[in-house]
């Protein structure tokens, strides 16, 4: 394994990266940090080490743990003001809005384009380091922490943990065709030491249905997500807050007034929730300005395999992009108007009246 100063060279070298790290890690910015040390016993190396090793990363940071974020924040927090474009680093108390008097219901009523829906977030617990620090052993025991938790819900939340080690291939892949379990192929991730002992302390848990779902020591400790078939993100939305709540009484997860939950990469930090549909807008993403307008609305296209892979028939991940400096029921309002846009222009529909064009005063 290549050492800090080989990184740094590596770093160096590496002319042409447009990567945050490479932007952001200065040499006085290197200088300061190289000889700090967290209490989990996490590093600089650990935290450039997959951007200095895949200089065509976008960010190319992650977290050693959860204390990287202040003793090595000269470097961590240009990254994170670059990436969710805020010009200060704060972030308002969590707030998921009315879940019983949502002003939303199915994004596509008519179940044409949208395929499903799915709201995740991401938590860390707080006494343990992100997996570059972690040893097996703790590995182990937090999967057992976090197994015991989710043991204990009950009603439409109520499942199994099923454990990665011991889990047939063939059920590996047909929870993955099914857009349920993760996998260990992502290169960043695995440079970043995101696979270290894989799959010792993985698993997923999920209720009969499918519904609810908490991937466990993926990228992050813990991925909390409800999902379903079709638009209703109001039931998807509703069942994620209520999952969320339940965990939070049982376990403590990693939080910082500046920054929100805390996650092993700084692109999730904040409320950490993406929301997502699959929906089809096989014109719309054949537009030339396909980029801008999901830009104009702060959200964000992948392809129906999750994040690196291609769209397939038309079929879009579309998403809420900020996750810093905005509440939890502001990113489900930001995905929520960006997906009706591009759905209001695959369908050729007329753009609603403003309020104001109606007549109506707005006080
Ligand atoms: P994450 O959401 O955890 O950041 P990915 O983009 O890699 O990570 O997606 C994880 C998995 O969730 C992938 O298998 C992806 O196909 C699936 N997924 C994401 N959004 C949806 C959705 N709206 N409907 C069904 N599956 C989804
Ligand atoms: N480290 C990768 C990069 O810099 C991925 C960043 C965002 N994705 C994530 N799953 N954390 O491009």
């Amino acid at each position: 394994m290549s050492s800090l100063d080989e990184l740094w060279e590596k770093l160096c070298a590496a002319e042409d990266s447009k990567s945050l790290l490479k932007k952001h890690c200065t040499e006085d910015v290197y200088n300061k940090l190289k000889d700090k040390q967290t209490k989990f016993g996490g590093t600089l190396a650990e935290c450039i080490r997959s951007g200095a090793e895949n200089p065509e990363s976008g960010v190319g940071v992650y977290a050693s743990d959860p204390e990287a974020y202040t003793v090595f924040a000269d470097l961590l927090n240009p990254v994170i003001m670059d990436y969710h474009k805020v010009k200060q680093l704060k972030h308002p108390a969590c707030n998921f809005g009315k879940v019983d008097k949502l002003d939303f219901g199915d994004l596509d009523p008519s179940g044409e384009l949208i395929v499903s829906t799915r709201v995740r977030v991401g938590r860390s617990h707080a006494s343990y380091g992100f997996p570059p620090t972690l040893t097996k052993e703790q590995r182990i025991e937090m999967e057992k922490v976090t197994r015991e938790a989710l043991e204990q819900l009950t009603g439409e939340l109520k499942g199994t943990y099923h454990s990665l080690d011991g889990m047939s291939p063939e059920t590996q892949k047909q929870l993955m065709e099914d857009h349920f379990l993760f996998n260990d192929s992502d290169r960043f991730l695995k440079a970043a030491g995101g696979y270290n002992d894989w799959p010792t302390g993985r698993g997923i848990f999920f209720n009969d249905n499918k519904t609810f779902l908490v991937w466990v020591n993926e990228e992050d400790h813990i991925r909390i997500i409800s999902m379903q078939q079709g638009g209703d993100l109001a039931a998807v939305y509703k069942r994620l807050v209520e999952g969320i709540k339940e965990l939070e009484k049982k376990l403590d997860f990693a939080r910082l007034p500046t920054l929100g939950y805390l996650t092993f990469c700084p692109s999730n930090l904040g409320t950490a929730l993406r929301a997502s549909v699959h929906v089809k807008i096989p014109k719309v993403a054949a537009m030339p300005d396909f980029k801008e307008i999901c830009d104009k609305y702060h959200i964000q296209a992948r392809g129906i395999h999750g994040e690196h892979t291609e769209s397939v028939g038309g079929v879009y991940d579309i998403s809420n992009k900020r996750r810093l400096g905005l509440t939890e029921i502001e990113a489900i309002q930001e995905m929520r108007q960006g997906v009706q846009e591009l759905i209001r222009l695959e369908k050729g529909e007329e753009k609603a009246p403003s309020p104001k064009s109606k007549g109506c005063v707005i006080l």
